[in-house]
């Protein structure tokens, strides 16, 4: 059976899970932007990964795009984000970009992610304090800029089992 991640990373965790399944598996590990139809139409297995931004999976416009060629496969994907796996916002942003066909047909695997807020980008860093300022509760408030690192290599292994 050949494999491939496919995954879409802006500060890197995205990036080290994908690493990670390929240390697991022996599939090749290619970024979204490198990643050629070829890559898709020869693989058994695909494994997406990206992270979740304002709610939504960053990969949910291209995973809806390529369904079609998609569908004949066993898709994965999991995503990073600062909310845990259990948390319903994440359900309800998964539900709102993939339509219940695809959510029927491919594995979900949210998993924990990471973020350094200095070392986000001005533009990103300002869109975050602006929406700072609209959270009523103080707690939730100082939340969505303060650093968290919730990466767990051992989180895959659910993951990794699916794909036997
Ligand atoms: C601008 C921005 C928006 C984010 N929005 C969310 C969000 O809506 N929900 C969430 O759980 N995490 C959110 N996060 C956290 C990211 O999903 C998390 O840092 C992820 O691990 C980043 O992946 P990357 O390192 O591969 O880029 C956000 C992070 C940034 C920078």
């Amino acid at each position: 059976m050949k494999g491939i991640i496919i995954y879409k990373s802006n500060y890197g965790s995205t990036e080290q899970y994908a690493r990670w399944i390929q240390e697991e598996t022996g599939f090749d590990c290619v970024e979204l932007k490198k990643a050629k139809a070829r890559d898709l139409g020869s693989s058994d297995r695909i494994v997406l990964g990206c992270p979740i931004y304002a709610g939504n999976p960053l990969m949910a416009k291209w995973i809806n795009r390529q369904w079609p060629l998609l569908r004949e496969k066993k898709v994965i994907l999991f995503t990073t984000s600062g909310a845990p796996a259990g948390d319903p916002a994440l359900a309800r942003g998964y539900e709102k970009a993939l339509g219940p066909e695809i959510r029927d047909a491919i594995g979900y695997f949210p998993l924990g992610g990471r973020m350094v807020f200095a070392e986000l980008k001005p533009l990103m860093r300002f869109i975050m304090n602006m929406a700072k300022k609209a959270i009523k509760d103080p707690a939730e408030r100082e939340a969505m800029t303060a650093d968290f690192d919730r990466m767990d290599r051992s989180s895959l292994k659910p993951l990794l089992a699916s794909l036997t």
